[in-house]
């Protein structure tokens, strides 16, 4: 069995989804349910005996170890944190909580679990956590892209918490030799993304009639990479990663933002074509998101080389899915944007105009 925590988010549902299509493996999922948590992703699971669901927090160290010596599994992969970095900006506390205490509390009973296998189980047990490109900061732009030996340098709230946790894991590593392994990857997209993040976001308020806020002047670069390759990328990982060793996931696909909003807006124009003209004229520049970063790029040649991952779609396909997912799923963005997602919205959005 493996054990996957944020199972119910974004990455971590994709993930268990793959996984079950691809092995007869079991997964063990905590998840907390936060706001970005949806059991809702993982319906196509229901009665299915291989997936296994509790609700609780990565930082109760007491539920952990339980489940730990109940179920002992033979891994541990972290996708439980918080995720937004708007959110990071507007309310630090939750980011500290989950991303650095969480992931502590994780690891120690990681240590304490561990501690007790046999020693063959001992050797082959991974501790896998998530993290992402930002903790490198930000890159000008004829700068080379991130690579493993990239000092840190996170800018943001979130980043800094998932930079103090990735240093965690090296630390529990290098002393208590627990054979961990990081992935640092670039944006993702795809089903079931929270409709908060970019892509989601302009896609149900352009389906909405309502403005496309794009941030400061649009010319932000990110590198995307769909859900599926990252879920890819992890598995292999798991499977021939070396202990200790920290491998970059891209998807070789820099993109200014405003790029990204017209070219959601052009796959609407096709798809879904809205009366009296096109998506682009939704477009509204808003005011920027307070230390913005200017450009990510990842060097994912590490992963490909050792471990021969390439990323298997391109923006231009997995863009496509991505949007017609959307479209078909309605009911599922109805749901999540019931409630609190309206405050959020306000909150964000309301002092940008
Ligand atoms: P998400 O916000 O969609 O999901 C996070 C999940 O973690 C939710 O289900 C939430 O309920 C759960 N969670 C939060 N706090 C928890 C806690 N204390 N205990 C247990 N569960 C908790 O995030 P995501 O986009 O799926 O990201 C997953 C991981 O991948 C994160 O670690 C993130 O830093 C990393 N990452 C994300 C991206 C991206 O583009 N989304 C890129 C690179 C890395
Ligand atoms: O790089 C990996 C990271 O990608 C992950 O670690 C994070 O968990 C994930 O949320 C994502 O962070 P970003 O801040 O890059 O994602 P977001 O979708 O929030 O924003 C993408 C870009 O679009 C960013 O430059 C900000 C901009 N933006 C975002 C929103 C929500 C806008 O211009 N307008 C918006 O309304």
């Amino acid at each position: 069995m493996i054990f996957v925590t944020g199972g119910a988010g974004f990455i971590g549902s994709n993930f268990v989804l793959d996984w079950l299509a691809q092995s007869d493996e079991p997964v063990l999922n905590l998840d907390k349910l936060t706001y970005a948590g949806n059991l809702k992703n993982l319906v196509s699971l229901e009665g299915d005996a291989r997936h296994l669901f509790v609700r609780g927090d990565i930082g109760d160290k007491e539920l952990v170890l339980e489940l730990l010596g109940r179920h002992k599994p033979r891994a541990i992969l972290n996708f439980a944190a918080e995720s937004h970095v708007d959110r990071s900006i507007l309310g630090p506390g939750e980011f500290i909580q989950t991303n650095i205490n969480g992931t502590f509390g994780l690891l120690e009973a990681a240590r304490a679990y561990r501690s007790e296998l046999p020693e063959s189980a001992k050797n082959a047990f991974r501790f896998l956590h998530v993290s992402t490109d930002e903790v490198y900061g930000t890159l000008g732009p004829n700068d080379p892209p991130f690579s493993e030996t990239t000092a840190y340098a996170p800018n943001s709230p979130y980043s800094a918490s998932k930079a103090a946790s990735d240093h965690l894991v090296r630390a529990y590593h290098h002393t208590y030799g627990m054979p961990v392994l990081t992935t640092n990857c670039s944006n993702n997209y795809g089903p079931y993304q929270f409709p908060e993040k970019l892509i989601p976001l302009v896609i149900s308020n352009a389906l909405a009639g309502q403005p496309l806020p794009v941030y400061g002047d649009g010319q932000q670069v990110r590198d995307w990479l769909y859900v599926s390759d990252h879920c890819a990328a992890i598995r292999r990982v798991l499977e021939a990663g070396k202990p200790g060793e920290t491998y970059n996931v891209g998807g070789w696909n820099e993109m200014a933002n405003l790029d990204v909003v017209h070219t959601l807006c052009g796959i609407l124009d096709r798809e879904a074509p809205r009366a009296g003209g096109s998506y682009r004229e939704l477009v509204t520049f808003v005011a920027d998101r307070p230390g913005h970063d200017r450009r990510y790029a990842i060097d994912a040649r590490k992963l490909e080389r050792e471990l021969g991952w390439r990323p298997a779609e391109t923006f231009e396909t997995g863009i496509l899915k991505t949007v017609r997912w959307y479209l078909g799923n309605q009911e599922w963005v109805r749901d999540v944007q019931s409630g609190a997602y309206q405050d959020w919205i306000a909150q964000n959005y309301r002092d940008r105009e």
